[in-house]
């Protein structure tokens, strides 16, 4: 059977709405928080970084980010939060493509320089943790990806999770999986993927093709779909002769009807809505919902017309009396 483990995405899967997610929705076995920033011993408080606060996670583990290049910071950081939280597993981002992130050689920018990459590894390594890697093929080239990962074969790493495009791509554009598989044939870790995998078609393509791949890390397609993981588990289970994992239903009319599908995505979107409101107020919460509804959207196969139409209410009591109408109705305009 796969893993399937919750993807990092800065702004939106923070642990409202991981819990909300996890308590709807089955099939993760982890999650990869978005990035903290590492630091310094005497500038850091973890207590203030809630979304790692064992207390918001108690339903699937979850490794910590961190975001830096100052590799004495990772050891004070590691330490601080194995010290107020427990965590034993830590994950660097190398792949970030955020120009203000990258500009500062963070995230995807440090790929071009091996050197402070490998600073940054053998730092962390020496810790008494567990420590991981999620990189792109590369900022400009994926001779930068191939050449880093040679420099992460020298250390004891528990994996590389890897996002097979490059950093000037952005999210633009298709993977590289060719790229990819070149990547995969230098580096000797075991790999996580993590990229496009939006249906469940995507992902019985891309485990046939790299059948070394066992970890699969899932971000946009659970928000286009929450049950995209149970999806992937049932047809993994089925293939695999394995009970227990019946959640898998390819025939779509049924999925979004007759399933129940819609019911438990209204039900997940209610405790959403409101486990967000009750921490950000419903005017601060209206921001973050309308990020989401881009990717909900797909879920209902709503048109450009029908999105744009409530992206642009201003008010959150206005909001989500078109959300719900929109929810009720499978092809209504506001
Ligand atoms: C809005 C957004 C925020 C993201 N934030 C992070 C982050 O904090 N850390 C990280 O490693 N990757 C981040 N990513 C990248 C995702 O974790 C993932 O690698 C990428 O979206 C490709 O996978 P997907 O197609 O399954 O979403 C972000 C992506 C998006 C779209």
């Amino acid at each position: 059977m796969p893993e399937i483990w919750l993807a990092p995405l800065h702004g939106l899967t923070h642990y409202h709405f991981r819990n909300c997610l996890f308590r709807h929705y089955s099939g993760f076995n982890a999650a990869i928080s978005p990035f903290v920033p590492v630091q310094e011993t005497a500038k850091l408080n973890v207590r203030k970084w809630k979304d790692l606060a064992p207390e918001n996670n108690t339903s699937v583990e979850l490794i910590p980010q961190l975001m830096g290049i100052i590799p004495a910071h990772f050891g004070d950081t590691m330490n601080a939060l194995h010290q107020e939280f427990g965590y034993t597993r830590f994950n660097w981002n190398l792949g970030c493509p955020m120009a203000p992130i990258v500009r500062k050689r963070r995230g995807c920018g440090l790929m071009p320089f091996p050197d402070e990459v490998e600073a940054v590894v053998a730092a962390a390594c020496r810790q008494p943790y567990r420590f991981s890697v999620k990189m792109r093929l590369g900022m400009h080239s994926p001779e930068e990806g191939l050449e880093i990962a040679r420099r992460l074969n020298q250390y004891p790493l528990e994996f590389v999770v890897i996002h097979p495009r490059l950093g000037e791509q952005q999210y633009a554009g298709v993977p590289d999986w060719n790229a990819l598989e070149e990547l995969l044939s230098v580096l000797q870790h075991p790999v996580i993927y993590s990229g496009d995998v939006f249906q469940l078609a995507d992902y019985e393509i891309l485990s046939t093709r790299f059948p070394q791949i066992k970890t699969w890390l899932l971000g946009r397609g659970v928000l286009r779909n929450p049950r995209l993981a149970e999806e992937i588990q049932s047809f993994a289970s089925e293939k695999d002769g394995v009970s227990g994992f019946n959640n898998f239903c390819d025939d779509k009319e049924v999925l979004r009807v007759g399933n129940g599908e819609i019911v438990r995505f209204n039900e997940f979107y209610e405790d959403l809505k409101q486990t967000l409101e009750a921490y950000r107020g419903a005017n601060g919460s209206l921001s973050v919902l309308k990020e989401l509804w881009h990717y909900f959207a797909h879920f209902f196969h709503f048109t450009d017309e029908q999105l744009h139409s409530l992206l642009v209410i201003p008010t959150p009591d206005a909001f989500d009396a078109a959300a719900k109408k929109l929810l009720s109705s499978e092809t209504g305009k506001l």
